[in-house]
């Protein structure tokens, strides 16, 4: 057991050399340090993108399959250490699928960069708001490709910060395919000297908005009570699981630390497929979270509904989805498309455009949280979750190959989920028992 010392100038160092500095100094078993570095392809990767590399996470992908959304059959890249995450996609997309799939939208790529000004004089504010055409035009220069491609400035807003006083320029710019920071930084930075001068301020600093709140996607479906009756334990039909549905949204409405493990497992499918795809999870995550937040209250992304009328007819009844969030991811720009991992979870979606790839992470991330609602209200998820953990105990007993499912089934069998007691059937597996 050892923990890293590592010299001051290590991130000077080369890439092999920061390698044999940390496994002199951590002496990692040799499957740990394959994990992290994976060869020196991939190694070289890492240390073009980040500084101080020495390898990377390999954060299990996987795809949920069978989504349909728009009307078009979609499997879904998912990076994601959670073990039941991606079953529960596909669990839901199967269900969905079969009630018509699900719909969505999105707005376009408008995100916001901001300027923020000190002792700018009322005047000079003026100044700025009448030359809205200028500071467009200038930021624009910044960035003829993204005008090319039918994006660049879209307008801006100024606002005085209530107790500094500070002046916030804001300026919106469709960004197009990218997730936009590289293109909105520089934006800001080339209009800088220009606000400063109309203004007579000083800029404070620049930089963009994560909140994205014009960029938003959403997705919904619509579900016949009578596809959700196969649904739940005998007994209880379709109705009675569209109610319980319906009530759990309500109490993820009511109470705040409902709400929190509602988005959480909404972000549990978003988030997978916003790192499968090399997008930046923080950037979504901060987003969406600040969003559920917009009313001062924490609210649930998601909501349920019944719609029709319940005396004519329980059956003849839907269940209404729908979700909104804030998704700024790109299809093009920083990682994206840039590592080969990130084109290979482009090229499983047919490499949509930035707008499609936020639209179909609204609808993974409803079909997530439909899956989550739809197992709390009809018994539990752990039921789901012990078979991973079984897997995982074969796993650490040393049973390979075909003996993990056998084993796992077999202390599912037992219900005891023990180290010990996986050991014990696999030994016996071995000598040739049933286990
Ligand atoms: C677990 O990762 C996610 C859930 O807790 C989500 C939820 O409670 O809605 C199951």
């Amino acid at each position: 057991m050892s923990s890293a010392c590592l010299p001051e100038n290590f991130r000077k160092l080369g890439l092999r050399q920061r390698q044999d500095e940390l496994r002199d100094s951590c002496h990692p078993p040799p499957e740990e340090w394959e994990a992290v570095s994976p060869g020196a392809d991939l190694d070289e990767l890492s240390d073009i993108m980040v500084e101080g590399a020495i390898g990377s996470v390999p954060v299990p992908l996987g795809i949920a399959t069978g989504f349909l959304i728009d009307g078009q059959r979609l499997d879904l890249p998912m990076a994601v250490e959670e073990p039941s995450v991606i079953a529960a996609a596909t669990y839901a997309a199967g269900i969905l699928r079969r009630g018509g799939g699900l719909s969505t939208w999105a707005h376009e790529p408008v995100m916001t960069v901001q300027v923020f000004l000190e002792d700018a004089s009322a005047a000079g504010e003026k100044r700025v708001r009448d030359s809205e055409a200028r500071i467009g035009a200038l930021a624009d220069r910044a960035q003829p490709k993204m005008k090319e491609r039918g994006g660049g400035f879209r307008g801006l807003e100024l606002r005085r910060l209530p107790h500094s006083g500070i002046l916030v320029v804001d300026i919106r710019i469709d960004v197009r395919e990218a997730m936009g920071a590289n293109a909105l930084n520089t934006a800001a930075e080339t209009v800088r000297p220009e606000l400063e001068s109309l203004s007579g301020g000083r800029a404070v600093m620049s930089i963009l908005s994560n909140a994205a709140r014009q960029r938003r996607a959403g997705a919904r479906f619509s579900l016949p009570l009578s596809g959700l009756s196969a649904l739940g334990p005998r007994g209880m039909g379709g109705a009675e699981l569209a109610r319980r549905i319906v009530l759990a949204s309500r109490i993820a409405a009511e109470d705040e630390q409902r709400a929190i493990t509602h988005n959480k497992g909404i972000m549990n499918g978003i988030s997978a497929l916003v790192l499968a795809t090399m997008n930046d999870t923080r950037a979504v995550e901060a987003a969406a979270h600040a969003w559920a937040a917009r009313s001062g209250r924490y609210q649930p992304l998601s909501a349920y509904t019944l719609r029709g009328a319940a005396e004519e007819s329980p059956e003849g009844q839907t269940l209404e989805g729908a979700i909104e969030l804030p998704l700024a991811v790109g299809s093009l720009g920083g990682s994206v498309g840039f590592h080969p991992a990130s084109r290979f979870a482009l090229r499983v979606l047919g490499f949509p455009d930035a707008g499609r790839l936020a639209r179909i992470a609204a609808a993974l991330g409803l079909a997530q949280n439909f899956a989550a609602v739809l197992a709390m209200v009809t018994g539990g998820i752990q039921r789901g979750h012990m078979r991973y953990h079984a897997a995982r105990l074969a796993y650490q007993a040393g049973a390979r190959g075909e003996e993990i499912r056998r084993v796992a089934e077999a202390v599912a069998e037992t219900g005891r989920y023990s180290r010990e007691e996986a050991a014990g059937i696999l030994e016996r597996l071995r000598k040739g028992g049933s286990g």
